[in-house]
């Protein structure tokens, strides 16, 4: 059956380099998959009062039927300050409720975080992590993916990665990413 993987871009920058890895990774996922970007930038600031007193957002309601139905999670994103973009925690906070309505809930779930820097976004990558143990998303552990020097490696004009190694290696993250999602 037809798997379908959601992809969350933890930036909302125009030519992100984040949004070019997540479409190189999208093209990498076998036939039998799917893949479908969520976006998140139009997400209200969570506030519980909305659940509670109403009225819902419409863009919670939708976020979170499209969450619901997803088979997997992938998170491609830059650091903010050593961690999670706020755009990014945001999604991951109205889809986890109200209370005892998570949706994100056993979603097997993978991340590759980047920088222009040296660390790959190590802390976002770890911060994220730590939500999605409390969310209960199983998560991809190996291959880790700290895309650093990430400037490097992507053609801004074109739109996408500029070298084989690297394409393999996003290849890599796939493989064990689908393996994931096989066993759930
Ligand atoms: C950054 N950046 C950054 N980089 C990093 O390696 N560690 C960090 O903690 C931060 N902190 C940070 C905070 C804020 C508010 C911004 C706007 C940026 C730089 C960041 O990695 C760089 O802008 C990336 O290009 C952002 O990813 P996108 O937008 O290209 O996907």
């Amino acid at each position: 059956m037809t798997k379908n993987v959601g992809i969350f871009v933890g930036s909302l920058r125009k030519g992100s380099y984040s949004r070019i890895i997540a479409q190189e990774l999208a093209k990498l996922f076998p036939a039998d998959y799917t893949t479908q970007f969520l976006e998140i930038g139009n997400l209200p600031l969570y506030n519980q009062d909305f659940d509670d007193l109403g009225p819902v957002p419409t863009e919670y309601v939708q976020f979170r039927t499209a969450v619901q139905k997803l088979d997997a999670a992938l998170f491609v994103t830059p650091e903010y300050n050593r961690s999670v973009p706020a755009v990014l925690k945001n999604a991951l906070d109205v889809a986890s409720r109200p209370y005892g309505a998570n949706v994100w809930d056993g979603k097997p779930a993978a991340i590759v975080s980047l920088s222009p820097g040296t660390m790959g976004g190590f802390g976002a990558n770890h911060h994220l992590r730590q939500a999605l143990v409390f969310l209960n998303m199983p998560t991809l552990q190996q291959p880790e993916a700290y895309l650093s020097h990430v400037d490097q490696f992507i053609d801004t004009a074109k739109g996408e990665v500029n070298n084989q190694g690297t394409k393999d290696f996003l290849q890599s993250i796939v493989n064990a990413f689908v393996q994931l999602i096989e066993r759930y």
